[in-house]
């Protein structure tokens, strides 16, 4: 969310609010200045520090002409605006409530899904369970009874920095105590889990003696001085969109774990609020509360048009009615896309309340503008995972080609923008809204938690060339000293992951939509049967989806029929398709539709689905010419980032297939990667491939750059035995292959020098016997030159290949014996290689210095013509070691398409290598070892 930094600046401020006041004034409701009321744009621009790029905050009216005839404006912008009583009653009978929701398909409640704990989306809820857990109560809530004025047993969050959004002098602290409400509720839905029962029972009771105390019925961790300033367009960091989450997490506490407590707190909250709108509305007018909307609010209206299907009070509604923004509501409205410029995440909420508004009245304009506004998204403003906005804004429509960077796709946009998608697929049942969901989530959800541990999530998603989720302005985040926005949308993300796999449509012969492919059961209690659906993994040399749903059990006595309908997604193809049932072939419709079987259906029927995965390339949203070669390589719904460092190019002919093109690493691998280490006093130092050449460093951290290059995969002369373990290449001869650069291997050169990176089939001198260590230790190996018999790769000052005679037997034997390992890194199940060429060495200019002191940032020897950088899920790393964080490097793969190859230019390349030198992570960074690939793609150089 944005983020102001202010300090020291009171006469700005009475200088700037008396501007903004007056400006107010002449432009009325027409101003959408997507701005905190008092910053201008110098002052924001700095505080945000954003680049110029994202820091044209156009203002941009509304046409008021056309916007006058449209809701909300009709109804309460007219003559009497300034009588409430009169607003009220026009709102109360020209907003007739219509229900609608008996049309549409309905969710299947988290208490009757079961995620399979096995699952990849099994293990995430449980890692976010076990954060839920280790959040303290008295700590939550500190700040909440600290501004009651109660005593404050236990710690408040700390350090009392900036950089942790929930500690005591941050203006939105309780922003996370409102969504770990919703969270936690949600995730008593989805596991029963009583431990987390009682702690957020025991976080509501702290917060319902917090309003007790205060006994106006304003609830929250900072001071209602914050709205006085709020409603005097004072600089103040959105206190609604931090009373929003409050207000949600009461409502959630509510309706799934029905907690009584908790919905009155919540009236009496909005009763309050109620109050204050109406007293500036009163006071001042309705455009003076609209122009204080420009500070971001969340989804307040959401939450209160949800009140409203509850309490059937129209207070609720119209106050609901009131944070519907006309301003930005208007464009949608008018079907203009003017979204560029505008933060993203401020007016995601909004949209998502309009839908439920929709929802309540049936007003066909709001369904409009719901759908305007996710086509818009879809067709220009999304990424290939889904997602969207770029350094937290919508950049300009279909130019994205030059946005790709670190702070692309903030996690809360997702979060939201899979409520909008969700909403409209269950108006519409159209496909193309269950396929965005299940991109966004598979690209945007599950890659944001660091592996297994709890509590470490991203705020931004990166996607420039050379990124990781490492880097930037704010990297990984620790369980107990971030509380970003981002995380409060992320604890209620990996709550609710049993949510729109399935949803209902009641009827004679009622149907369920089996939507997202994800382990899990379900007791469908309207079609009176529970199923259970297995999904295999899925990955790189198996093409296909597996499915099996089997019916695990009918109600008594019941002779329902009911009808299943199985998306088949949009990214599968007939050819190799297979479903049946018991047996028995069932045809499928085409991709994009859904397989729907009525049956009466009793235990053990049983559905499998065999779906082909097809690999395919999807050009960035950007209608320049010059940026079409910029292309997404996806697998399914997953898409797939370059694990390798430098600069690749595929040429892709006319004839070229892509399955040509990009092969899967096949499943044996996994064994056949190898680490050489050897021990010398307390440390162990790896043979690593530093730059193309082999050097000896200490042994690293798993997830980490350093991880990748100090593996090995060990490649067969004789590729004809099978190899379970590395142990059963001794006494063969063998290659090695570097981990990140399949093509290439080890080699050495005609005498004793160093050894190198090279292009396989570039000689005899990159094999080797492998033999037992020569140091006679058990577990050690030694590596005896195939071409130099008597020769030995062996690390005296470097690694080298030394001759024995010359040497003491002993001596040489423990220099030449390493520690045979299995490899520190491991292939992600979805891993590719990809055969590209690298640009030419003479291409580039000098490169600029390396800014640090890291080795890693040194100019790379001049590269091979031809070898294949591996391309892999964004996904955290397999099991093995259980400690190991998340392997993530995150960047969208670039697919060239060049004829012949284009002069680069000194800028673009110079701006590459920029993105190539960014610094790797260090040690100081974090005390949480910093997983950090450098996936690094193709940059265009025309
Ligand atoms: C905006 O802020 C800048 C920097 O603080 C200041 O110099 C300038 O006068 C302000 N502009 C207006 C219109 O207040
Ligand atoms: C609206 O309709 C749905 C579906 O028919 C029903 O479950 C719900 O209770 C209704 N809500 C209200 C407030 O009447
Ligand atoms: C379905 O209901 C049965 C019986 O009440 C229960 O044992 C099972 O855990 C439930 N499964 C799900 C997915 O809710
Ligand atoms: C709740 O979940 C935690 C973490 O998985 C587990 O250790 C604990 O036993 C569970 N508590 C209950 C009461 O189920
Ligand atoms: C998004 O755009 C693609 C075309 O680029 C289209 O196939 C898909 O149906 C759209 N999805 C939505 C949800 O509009
Ligand atoms: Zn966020």
């Amino acid at each position: 969310m944005k983020q102001l930094m202010v300090s020291n600046m009171s006469k700005l401020v009475l200088i700037v609010t008396l501007s903004s006041l007056l400006f107010g004034y002449v432009l009325g409701i027409k101003e959408c200045t997507n701005r905190p009321t008092k910053c201008n744009e110098t002052d924001r621009h700095q505080l945000l520090s954003v680049n110029s790029e994202t820091s044209h905050y156009h203002l941009t009216p509304t046409d008021d002409s056309a916007w006058s005839d449209l809701r909300p404006r009709k109804i309460l912008f007219e003559e009497d605006e300034r009588s409430w009583s009169m607003m009220y009653k026009k709102m109360k009978i020209s907003v007739g409530y219509s229900n609608m929701s008996g049309g549409f398909l309905k969710e299947i409640s988290l208490h009757n899904v079961r995620l399979d704990p096995e699952s990849k989306h099994g293990e995430a809820q449980q890692t976010n369970l076990e954060y839920l857990l280790m959040l303290d109560v008295d700590t939550l809530v500190w700040s909440f009874r600290k501004t009651a004025g109660l005593e404050t047993p236990g710690n408040p969050f700390l350090p009392p920095s900036w950089k942790n959004w929930e500690n005591q002098w941050i203006e939105i602290r309780g922003h996370f105590v409102g969504h770990y409400l919703s969270a936690s509720a949600q995730m008593w839905a989805s596991t029963h889990n009583d431990s987390l029962n009682e702690k957020m029972f025991a976080v509501v009771s702290a917060l319902s003696a917090c309003q007790d105390k205060m006994g106006t019925g304003y609830l929250s961790a900072f001071p209602s001085e914050h709205f006085d300033r709020f409603e005097a367009l004072e600089t103040v960091w959105a206190p609604y969109y931090v009373i929003h989450k409050i207000m949600a997490g009461l409502l959630d506490q509510y309706i799934f774990a029905n907690n009584a407590q908790a919905l009155k707190m919540l009236t009496r909250m909005v009763d309050y609020f109620y109050n204050r709108v109406q007293n500036v509305i009163l006071m001042y007018t309705i455009e003076r509360h609209w122009q204080s909307l420009n500070e971001e609010t969340g989804g307040m209206n959401d939450v209160l048009y949800k009140l409203y299907t509850v309490t059937g009070d129209s207070k609720h509604l119209l106050l609901a009615r009131l944070f519907d923004k006309p301003c930005f509501l208007g464009f949608l409205a008018l079907k203009a896309d003017s979204l560029s410029g505008f933060h993203a995440n401020t007016h995601i909420p909004i949209v998502v309340g309009t839908q439920m508004q929709y929802e309540i009245t049936g007003d066909p304009l709001s369904k409009d503008m719901a759908t305007f506004f996710m086509d818009t998204i879809n067709s220009s403003y999304s990424y290939a995972t889904g997602g969207t906005s770029v350094k937290e804004f919508w950049s300009d429509p279909k130019r994205l080609a030059d946005t790709l960077q670190v702070d692309n796709e903030e996690s809360c946009t997702t979060y939201n923008m899979l409520k909008v998608a969700r909403n409209l697929f269950r108006w519409t049942k159209e496909m193309a809204y269950a396929d965005y969901y299940e991109r966004a989530l598979t690209n945007g959800v599950l890659s944001i938690q660091r592996g297994r541990e709890p509590g470490v999530m991203i705020y931004m998603l990166p996607l420039g060339p050379g990124t990781s989720k490492n880097i930037g302005v704010h990297g990984w985040g620790t369980p107990f000293t971030s509380f970003w926005c981002c995380y409060g949308t992320g604890i209620e993300s990996f709550s609710k992951l049993g949510d729109s796999i399935y949803f209902e449509e009641e009827g004679n012969v009622p149907g369920l939509y089996v939507n997202q492919y994800i382990s899990s059961s379900i007791n469908w209690t309207s079609g009176q049967i529970s199923i259970n659906k297995k999904v295999e993994p899925v990955v790189s040399w198996d093409p296909r989806l597996q499915v099996t749903l089997t019916i695990l059990s009918k109600e008594q006595g019941s002779g329902q029929a009911s009808t299943l309908h199985l998306r088949i997604p949009i990214w599968t193809y007939p050819n190799g398709a297979k479903t049946m049932l018991n047996g028995q072939v069932l045809s499928l419709p085409s991709p994009g539709n859904f397989l729907s079987v009525t049956r009466n259906w009793t235990p053990g029927d049983k559905i499998t689905l065999e779906l082909p995965i097809s690999l395919r390339t999807e050009a960035i949203k950007d209608d320049r010419q010059e940026h079409a070669s910029t292309q997404a390589i996806l697998y399914g719904p997953t898409l797939l980032v370059g694990l390798t460092s430098g600069d690749w190019d595929i040429k892709r002919g006319s004839t070229a297939s892509l399955s040509d093109l990009i092969t899967p690493i096949p499943a044996s691998y996994n064994s056949h990667l190898i680490t050489l280490s050897q021990n010398s006093g307390n440390s162990s130092l790896v043979l690593t491939n530093s730059n193309n050449s082999i050097t000896m460093e200490n042994f690293p951290k798993p997830g980490t750059n350093a991880s990748i290059h100090a593996t090995f995969r060990v490649v067969m002369n004789d590729s004809s035995s099978s190899v379970v373990d590395p142990k059963d290449f001794i006494g063969k001869s063998v290659m090695l292959e570097p981990f990140d650069f399949p093509g290439m291997v080890v080699a050495h050169g005609a005498n004793t020098e160093g050894l190198q990176i090279l292009n396989s089939g570039s000689g005899i001198n990159s094999v080797f016997y492998l033999v037992a260590g020569m140091d006679g230790k058990p577990g050690t190996v030694s590596l005896e030159s195939a071409s130099q018999v008597g020769c030995f790769v062996s690390y005296q000052s470097g690694i080298k290949l030394s001759c024995k005679s010359g040497s003491s037997d002993a001596a040489f034997g423990q220099t030449a014996s390493f520690v045979l390992g299995n490899g520190v890194s491991k292939y992600h199940p979805m891993s590719f290689v990809l055969k590209a060429t690298t640009h030419h060495p003479n291409h580039h200019p000098p490169l600029p210095p390396p800014p640090t002191t890291s080795s890693h940032h040194a100019l790379p020897p001049p590269p091979p013509t031809t070898h294949h950088p591996t391309i892999t899920s964004n996904h955290h790393a397999p099991p093995p070691p259980p400690t190991t964080p998340a392997t993530t490097a995150t960047t969208t793969t670039h697919h060239h398409r060049h004829h012949a190859p284009p002069p680069p230019t000194i800028t673009s390349t110079t701006h590459h290598h920029k993105h190539h030198l960014q610094p790797p992570p260090t040690t100081t960074s974090s005390h949480h070892a910093p997983p950090t690939i450098t996936a690094t793609t193709h940059r265009h150089h025309l």
